[in-house]
């Protein structure tokens, strides 16, 4: 059961890191770090990513992992945060690929998976925002960026996360694909990637974006893919 144990802080630099450290030291898999505030949260692509003070949740645990990184693993974590925000608010979450999670087009939660597979373990990092009004995200995301509301509290949602982590870790490949594609944010919609562009249709079995392009189709699976 991912939760067990869990350490809370009012602040801290990074959720994602303190918990990285902690299994270097042999924490055990389903420890959960969390607090309602980062000073230097991180994002993918070492990108920034901003947590307030009581109005947004960071949650990092420690799981399992064998094999690559990369594949079904990181998308997993996504999937989970989706059913934890649609069950804390009160619109459908879907998963813009690979593991960011959008309500009405925007974005209310974001994943970051480090994993150290030699030592068998991954931290899952995940951020929600759960009560940033519109006019307080930075003016660059502000049109971008949404949050759970809808009451959702630092402890419900980390309850919320706890269980679906838990659950979507060990569902099976087939179970894990079928509701990524039933949540795909992209689907239907054109994407450019460095190099082309096309129409995203769907999430291949090995974790890629599947790409209609005019000559056929692709999967894309590194680097970012953007709204053409
Ligand atoms: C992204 O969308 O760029 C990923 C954001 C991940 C943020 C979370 S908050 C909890 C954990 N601790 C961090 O420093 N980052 C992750």
């Amino acid at each position: 059961m991912i939760g067990s144990p869990h350490h809370h802080f009012e602040t801290i630099g990074s959720t994602n890191a303190h918990a990285r450290e902690l299994a270097g030291q042999g924490a055990p898999h389903g420890t959960v770090v969390t607090s309602a505030e980062q000073t230097e949260g991180r994002g993918r692509q070492g990108r920034a990513w901003a947590t307030p003070a009581g109005k947004a949740l960071a949650w990092s645990a420690i799981v399992p992992l064998e094999g690559e990184v990369p594949g079904l693993f990181p998308l997993r974590a996504g999937l989970a945060a989706s059913q934890a925000v649609e069950e804390l608010g009160d619109g459908s979450a879907e998963v813009k690929w690979p593991n960011d999670v959008m309500v009405d087009g925007r974005k209310c939660a974001g994943v970051l998976v480090e994993g150290r597979p030699q030592d068998g373990w991954a931290v899952v990092g995940i951020g929600i925002n759960l009560s940033i009004e519109q006019d307080e995200f930075p003016p660059e995301i502000r049109d971008r960026a949404t949050s759970v509301g809808s009451g959702a509290t630092l402890e419900s949602a980390t309850d919320a996360l706890n269980r679906a982590l838990t659950r979507w870790l060990v569902e099976a490949d087939a179970a894990v694909l079928a509701e990524l594609n039933r949540r795909d944010y992209l689907a239907g919609r054109e994407v450019t990637w460095e190099g082309g562009s096309g129409t995203a249709s769907g999430i291949a079995p090995d974790g890629g974006l599947i790409v209609t392009t005019g000559d056929g189709t692709e999967h894309l699976h590194a680097g970012e893919v953007h709204l053409a």
